[in-house]
């Protein structure tokens, strides 16, 4: 089932107040963070709600599922800027609990395995937000990678680097490479929740429903998550049959 809103603006105040629930029922909530377009809306709107709210973060940990390797953290294009400029800046994080991969690490392989290690060690993550790419990556795991990885450096697709490659107003400076956390990192997660907006994203949502569980379809790893749940905007929703969408009307 797929649980649907009327738009981006939705979402974005539902799952606000379902974070910041989660948050107050447990105040040192490990939360799995993804970037990108789908979540900007996200971030704005928690970041009001959490103000409004007066929700304390001081204990809340992050994980965040990918970065290009060769940007450092202050280029504008990186995820860690990205973070700091759409939430971790904006609220009152403790900043040595957000955790990203480094772009810049010299030795990457160490880093991999030390960031699936450290999700480890604070108990593995409560809720993992995912977006998913127009060939069904989640996080930067393309198609083709293994239900077994954890976090790794990938080589990019071109399908990816086409996509992306809009943020960047040099199209060269887009990255080739990536480290993201893995699939079983991800599967691992208590509860995940998948985002997808905008018509753009009804081919790949319309692949994933019609997907049976494979690698080449890597977010259809999630129908074998016990709590997975999939949320979409009607424009992301329009190929799929409505027997598999629930309306969310009521929860906005
Ligand atoms: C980003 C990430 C990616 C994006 C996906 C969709 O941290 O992990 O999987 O969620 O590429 O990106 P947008 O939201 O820009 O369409």
């Amino acid at each position: 089932m797929f649980l649907i809103f009327p738009d981006p603006q939705s979402i974005a105040n539902y799952l606000s107040s379902l974070f910041i629930e989660k948050i107050q029922k447990k105040p040192n909530l490990v939360l799995g963070l993804a970037t990108g377009s789908t979540m900007e809306p996200v971030y704005a709107r928690f970041v009001q709600k959490v103000h409004a709210c007066a929700v304390d973060l001081s204990k809340v940990t992050t994980f965040n599922l990918d970065e290009y390797v060769g940007l450092s953290a202050t280029h504008p294009q990186s995820y860690n800027y990205y973070m700091h400029q759409h939430l971790f800046d904006l609220l009152g994080f403790d900043q040595q609990r957000l955790f990203l991969p480094d772009g810049k690490c010299n030795d990457l392989q160490e880093q991999c395995e030390q960031y699936s290690q450290r999700i480890k060690e604070v108990g593995g993550l409560d809720v993992q937000l995912l977006g998913v790419g127009s060939n069904g990556h989640i996080g930067f795991n393309e198609p083709g990678t293994s239900f077994n990885s954890r976090t790794h450096v990938v080589g990019l697709s071109e399908r990816t680097r086409i996509d992306n490659s809009r943020f960047f107003d040099d199209k060269n400076e887009m990255p080739t490479q990536a480290i993201t956390m893995g699939i079983l990192d991800i599967m691992e997660a208590k509860e995940v929740i998948l985002v997808a907006t905008g018509a753009h994203k009804a081919e790949v949502m319309a692949n994933y429903w019609r997907s049976p569980v494979c690698e080449s379809m890597p977010a259809s790893v999630l129908k074998q998550h016990p709590k997975a749940l999939v949320i979409l905007d009607e424009a992301a929703a329009s190929l799929l049959p409505a027997e598999v969408c629930q309306p969310a009307m009521a929860m906005t």
